[in-house]
């Protein structure tokens, strides 16, 4: 099965399907594999690579469409 990334508005990157998420020194971040994971694109999530809902509050703006 291919991985899906979606982008949603004003939102986090949603990844659906199996990954491995990794930082600079191969580690892998833990998560429940089961389960969606939400990657921060506003930047301000205290709990980083993830989504913390931080975006909500900072009513962060950007709703980008495929051509
Ligand atoms: S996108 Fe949700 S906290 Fe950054």
């Amino acid at each position: 099965m291919s991985v899906i990334i979606k982008v949603m508005d004003d939102g986090p990157y949603m990844v659906i399907g199996n990954v491995d998420l990794v930082d600079m020194n191969d580690k892998k971040f833990q998560f429940d594999e089961s389960q969606q994971i939400a990657l921060c694109r506003c930047g301000k999530s205290s709990s980083q690579p993830f989504c913390d809902g931080s975006h909500i509050t900072m009513e962060y703006k950007s709703r980008p469409r495929a051509d």
